[in-house]
């Protein structure tokens, strides 16, 4: 099984990958991580210094396809992996399922408010633009929605665990 978390920034998808990946002893691929290796960079400002957005994408569709057959493992995506349809069609391969953090953009603001790391954050005007744009791509590709807000991490990755496995107790 490949467990895909798909969400805007903020949403939580890196901390509930890792809770996730504990309680179901898989291993987490954190893809922003790969984009840096597969780059050369030490952090997102230096893929986008590199090749702009164009390689952060095109880096994103390469990892896709090469974990496209990987099974037993979750994937943490970066916000903007539902831009490339190829790359949910890739995710999606051998049994691979989609759960959509979704955030509201009270608490995604919030939780970016001081972030710098992320080149794509511009002011308030922007980021809502994004957001909603954003919002029906991962509706659409998602297998499962889990509403994140006013929840621990704990709490996502437990309800993550109820619906793949609905008859276990933990
Ligand atoms: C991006 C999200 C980031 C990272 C890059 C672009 C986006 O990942 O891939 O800064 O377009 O939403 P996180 O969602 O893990 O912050």
């Amino acid at each position: 099984m490949k467990i895909v978390l798909i969400g805007f920034m903020g949403s939580g998808k890196t901390a509930v990958a890792k809770a996730l990946g504990e309680i179901l002893k898989l291993p987490v691929v954190e893809m922003d991580d790969l984009v840096y290796a597969k780059t050369q960079s030490k952090d997102m400002h230096e893929v986008f210094a590199k090749g702009g957005e164009l390689l952060l994408r095109e880096t994103e569709i390469a990892i896709a396809k090469e974990y496209s057959a990987a099974d037993n493992c979750i994937i943490s995506t970066g916000g903007g992996v539902v831009l490339n349809k190829i790359i949910l069609d890739y995710l999606k391969q051998q049994d691979g399922k989609v759960f959509f953090l979704n955030a509201n953009l009270q608490v995604v603001m919030d939780r970016l408010a001081n972030d710098t790391s992320r080149p794509l954050l511009q002011d308030f005007v922007e980021t809502k633009r994004l957001y909603y744009f954003r919002l029906p791509l991962y509706l659409e590709y998602a297998d499962e929605v889990i509403d994140v807000w006013k929840k621990s991490i704990e709490e996502i990755a437990d309800e993550i665990y109820e619906i793949l496995f609905p008859d276990e107790e933990r």
